[in-house]
């Protein structure tokens, strides 16, 4: 294979700055990490960055629901962020945010640019206005009755019901989700990109090799459709970037946000000497530019985004690389069951090497979605990673230590095997190449196999009983030693923690794609150590009750909102319920008779509530805000007739109401001393 050095930069899809890293996500990083790691390995410079994406409406509000400011909120997260990616090795060689002075300075350019050439528009448009609010609302914060088929509750751009997409003008009985309010119609100026300037241009591209053929096909559906002008501005109060020569108008999130990859370079760049700007973005680059997305966020990546930076005089992407989404046990991932998994609750039960290995062993070069199936990844992680491939090192590493002092054979024992083993790096790096990790994965353990079967043969426990047999033995384990080498060097893009330990044992330096096919000869290796357990069915299990834990914890949290508080009163108001709905709810006054610490919960406490007589067992996540002892003998208010819930711990039978932003903030209600435990509350 052709393996000239190359210049390669890489991104990932950029978070939003308002939620945490979940296992649907890292898909993509992990994705892309590997494939980054892959071309490190091989001797490329390449050179992997992403950013929060920091802007838009759902940030400035929710930092208003927290009572913080929108930088507190983008800080914290992007803290919490950097942690989970660094702990599921994604290598980044820069993160950064879209809320930064280097995404200002490029988001200000490119669309100075853009607009000196024409491609700007100006018009007024007409929008639902929040007059409590006194601000213009997304689509999405906009809720009514669909105009297609009268289901109620359905968000301003389409019906979750009959799938009908509409124009929010067009809800019937429409209302903000941010106050409540009925919305006005009103006009504004808004800035438009017009895209089917560029329909030559992306007519061409899109069908040069850069997309995915299914991705290509998409694309020319929406060619058929017509290239409608982008709206890329929006009105204050925006938590963005201010547009240069239009005061109170704003960038909308998505103008800034993919600009937020050349923002992220060019920090690297000014921290890195040697690093230059222009050799990755200039129009006639020879350096190679990719960005792996999710299929949802396609249009943005293959149509505004080339033909923004082609108007703006800068390069267009080698590649956009898409990926399908995650289903979990065939399902889209689902908060009751459990498996809305994020990555900090994986992490607190199960190693992320285990899931890195998973995805790779699913992941193709196409857009289909993949399947994290539990039970398969139990049985793939025990079978494959420890039973075959850490058994080959755990069968010779103990005689070569204790027989030889560590010491490896003169030379190798069976060189054909070997060299079979080195050749199939190059069948193996083409795989990794096309991004087809499931083929590679499976070529991997197709030599384990013969690895372990070669070992099964030679037998070394046997040889090691007879006398006069030592210098076989030491010759079959090292090489045993020498495959697992080659093995290990192989999955190393896709197990960096667990190659790292290998390379330890081994006593050599990290391996390079090129330094595999060299056996090692009397070399000294050091002790053997086991370099990954079994995952037990109960560290799953455990993991899916956390999660189901890290959900109660968050509804108590957002349980009920007291009117007389106007930062919690701004959080977006959910699905509206039909009065039938709210009469079914049972609340009633509870005494917390007993409060407790819960063995191994960190967000719950077990609370034994009487409602006169009858006692019910409640877990109710409100530990970060008090102390058993601050509850006893309290009176609060529960929902008695919610159906009992088996968790990990024992069964709730109901939930206690609590209002506040969460942590030590979170106040179970605590209705006046002359309520009666029993009492119904509406
Ligand atoms: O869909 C999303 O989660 C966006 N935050 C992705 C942005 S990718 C890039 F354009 F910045
Ligand atoms: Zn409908």
């Amino acid at each position: 294979m052709n393996n000239k050095p190359r210049n390669i930069l890489v991104t990932s899809a950029l978070p939003y700055a308002n939620g945490p890293i979940h296992i649907g996500h890292l898909v993509e990083y992990i994705q892309t990490d590997i494939w980054v790691r892959f071309q490190k390995m091989r001797g490329h410079q390449c050179i992997y960055v992403c950013a929060d994406d920091a802007h838009g409406t759902p940030i400035m509000l929710r930092a208003r629901q927290e009572g913080i400011e929108p930088e507190q909120l983008i800080a914290r997260v992007a803290k919490e962020h950097r942690a989970d990616f660094a702990a599921f090795q994604v290598g980044f060689d820069n993160y950064h945010s879209t809320h930064s002075a280097e995404n200002q300075w490029f988001s200000n350019t490119i669309y100075e640019r853009n607009r000196d050439a024409g491609h700007i528009a100006k018009r007024t448009i007409t929008q639902a206005y929040d007059p409590v609010e006194q601000m213009f609302l997304p689509d999405r914060f906009i809720k009514g009755t669909c105009p297609k088929c009268g289901a109620e509750d359905q968000y301003g751009d389409n019906c979750e019901v009959c799938g009908a997409s509409y124009s929010p003008a067009e809800l019937k009985n429409p209302v903000s989700a941010v106050s409540g309010a009925t919305p006005e119609q009103r006009e504004s100026d808004h800035y438009f990109f017009k895209l089917a300037d560029f329909e030559t241009l992306l007519r061409t591209w899109t069908r040069s090799g850069h997309l995915q053929t299914e991705v290509a096909n998409k694309l020319d559906e929406w060619f058929e459709t017509g290239l409608q002008e982008w709206d890329i501005s929006r009105d204050a109060p925006y938590f963005g970037f201010e547009i240069p020569d239009h005061p109170g108008k704003y960038f909308y999130v998505w103008l800034d946000a993919p600009i937020g990859y050349m923002a992220s370079f060019k920090h690297l760049c000014d921290n890195t000497d040697g690093l230059e700007f222009d050799h990755f973005w200039a129009p006639d680059s020879d350096a190679e530019l990719y960005h792996f997305i999710g299929k949802d966020i396609i249009y943005f990546h293959t149509l505004f985004w080339p033909a923004m930076l082609h108007g703006a005089g800068y390069r267009t992407p080698n590649a956009i690389f898409t990926h399908g989404f995650l289903t979990v046990d065939g399902a889209k991932m689902s908060k009751s069951r459990g498996t809305f998994i994020k990555a900090r609750t994986y992490l607190d039960h199960l190693n992320p090497e285990y899931l890195r290995y998973y995805f790779a062993a699913k992941l193709g070069a196409g857009v289909d979605d993949i399947d994290l199936n539990l039970e398969d990844f139990t049985q793939r992680v025990n079978s494959d990673l420890v039973g075959k491939v850490v058994n080959i090192a755990s069968r010779c590493a103990g005689f070569i230590s204790k027989r030889f002092d560590g010491k490896l054979s003169e030379a190798i024992l069976e060189q054909a095997l070997f060299d079979d083993f080195a050749q199939a790096g190059d069948r193996i790096a083409e795989h990794y190449e096309k991004r087809e990790f499931s083929r590679a994965v499976r070529e991997i353990m197709a030599l384990a196999d013969r690895a372990n079967q070669y070992i099964d043969e030679m037998k070394p426990w046997v040889v090691a009983k007879q006398a006069g047999e030592e210098q076989a033995l030491q010759a079959i384990c090292s090489m045993g030693i020498n495959l697992f080498r080659v093995l290990i060097g192989y999955l190393r893009p896709i197990l960096p923690a667990t190659a790292d330990a290998a390379e330890k044992f081994l006593q050599i330096e990290p391996l390079t794609w090129d330094a595999l096919a060299t056996p090692i000869n009397r070399h000294t290796i050091g002790k053997f150590k086991p370099l990954m357990t079994r995952v037990e069915p109960k560290q799953v299990e455990s993991m899916l009750e956390h999660s189901k834990e890290d959900l109660a914890a968050q509804s108590a949290a957002a349980e009920t909102k007291p009117a007389t508080d106007s930062a919690l009163a701004k959080e977006p108001i959910g699905e509206t319920i039909q009065f039938d709905d709210f009469a079914k709810l049972d609340l009633r006054i509870a005494r917390i008779v007993k409060a407790e610490h819960v063995d191994g919960a960190d967000k719950l406490l077990q609370l034994t509530l009487d409602l006169d007589g009858e006692t019910r067992n409640v877990f109710a996540g409100i530990k970060s805000a008090y102390a058993p002892e601050d509850l006893e003998g309290k009176l609060t208010v529960m929902v008695a007739n919610l159906a009992p819930r088996k968790m990990r711990f024992g069964v709730s039978e109901g939930m206690v109401l609590a209002a506040g932003p969460g942590g030590k903030e979170l106040f179970i209600l605590n209705p006046d001393e002359g309520a009666l435990p029993g009492m119904r509350v509406k």
